[in-house]
């Protein structure tokens, strides 16, 4: 993959995809995380006198203009940021209008198109959408991990038609994520948590075959320990996997992965906030009950045995932990392996969009190795697949 800080960008047009998608209310960005991700970039671009054009998609709008997902309000945010670089905003991302506002700039400028996917051969990967997004740019930069696993016009093709680089952002994340599962200092342990087994069985399956230990918490859970034949009471699971959970079991043997399941569990009648809790053993879950986060047992367990891992990766919550009090043993976890991080050496990669909300309810989100802003890109890549934006660069 080549790497944007070696090309010569002075003058250039420079298309740099970013993922503009950040959460907003009421038109104003709540969580300003991936742009900031994508700054470095820009500045160091304008700093060397390229003429900078940022295109992104935002939220799904399926082809049409929508107007409440136009990128006009981040664009404004992203203009705030970089003040005193003058940032200008095209209200189309290909055409005259688009066209038009790239000529405008200056060396140093910078300029937002509108929303990719107002066009549907974004999401298509249509080749004369893709030439006309060429058309803007003399050169072209992937910053955008978080959405290379969509193999679309600004992601994929593009790649193909214009010299196209990587950025810091997708160099930095590539590195971390290859770090902890291509070459990692073992042993490994994976956390991987969330409700349902149906929507992880690729990355449990990928995952039993990677790593040494791997830690299953959340609701997911349940439903092993249902297979298992233990009694559960009310607990979220989901019926029909038993085939699925055996056949990770299975291969988790055969490959000397250890599974950790929980062995006492913080139960309640309802996921309610300030619900009356106990704590059971998972032999003995009363039949009323629901199982809404892992036991202090089970949280001493987890952090035992990463104390002998070298590198620790982490999906999905443990438990409930939007409600309280079910955030306690995530969180507990949480500040165990930002611990081994800051005093043990331990690499520790976390990503998803719940479990960075956890880490950040947890306060530790700093003190991890590598924190991933990517949500289905990330998971595609724990299930170990190749993804698109990432191999367009490859082969470019
Ligand atoms: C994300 O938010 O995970 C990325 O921006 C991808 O968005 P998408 O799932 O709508 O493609």
């Amino acid at each position: 993959i080549k790497r944007i800080d070696s090309a010569e960008v002075n003058g250039k047009r420079v298309l740099v995809r970013a993922d503009l998608n950040v959460p907003t209310a009421d038109g104003k960005v709540t969580d300003a995380t991936r742009i900031e991700q994508v700054l470095p970039l820009i500045r160091d671009l304008s700093q060397r006198g390229a003429k900078v054009v940022v295109m992104s998609h935002f939220g799904r709008p399926k082809g049409k203009r929508v107007e409440e997902m136009s990128l006009k309000p981040v664009a404004d945010k992203i203009a705030e940021m970089l003040a005193p670089i003058s940032v200008h905003f095209a209200p189309d991302c290909i055409g005259e209008e688009a066209k038009a506002a790239v000529n405008a700039l200056e060396p140093g400028g910078v300029c937002v198109l509108e929303n990719l996917r107002f066009h549907a051969g974004e999401e298509a990967n249509d080749a004369a959408f893709a030439a006309a997004l060429a058309e803007l740019g003399d050169i072209y930069v992937n910053d955008a991990f978080s959405a290379a696993h969509r193999a679309h016009a600004s992601t994929e093709g593009i790649a193909h038609l214009l010299p196209a680089y990587a950025g810091p952002a997708m160099m930095s994340e590539i590195e971390a994520l290859t770090i902890a599962l291509e070459k990692p200092h073992r042993p490994v342990a994976a956390l991987i948590g969330g409700a349902k087994v149906s929507t992880k069985i690729d990355v449990l399956s990928n995952l039993v075959e990677k790593v040494n230990l791997l830690v299953i918490g959340g609701a997911m859970a349940n439903t092993f320990l249902h297979v298992e034949g233990r009694g559960i009471g009310n607990s979220l699971f989901e019926p029909g996997e038993a085939n699925t959970v055996e056949q990770i079991i299975t291969n988790a043997t055969e490959s000397g992965c250890q599974i950790l399941l929980p062995k006492d569990a913080v139960v309640a009648p309802e996921l309610r906030k300030g619900a009356a809790t106990e704590v059971r053993s998972v032999t003995d879950i009363p039949d009323d009950a629901m199982i809404l986060d892992i036991g202090p047992d089970t949280v001493a367990e987890i952090s035992a045995r990463l104390a002998d891992c070298h590198t620790a990766l982490w999906n999905g919550p443990l438990g409930a932990f939007e409600v309280a009090p079910f955030g306690e043993g995530t969180f507990a976890v949480a500040r165990e392996v930002a611990r081994l991080t800051e005093e043990g050496g331990v690499t520790s990669i976390a990503g998803g969009g719940d479990t960075v909300a956890a880490l950040n309810a947890a306060g530790v989100t700093d003190a991890f190795s590598y924190v991933s802003t990517a949500g289905g890109a990330f998971l595609e890549w724990l299930e170990g697949r190749e993804l698109p934006g990432v191999a367009a660069l490859k082969s470019a």
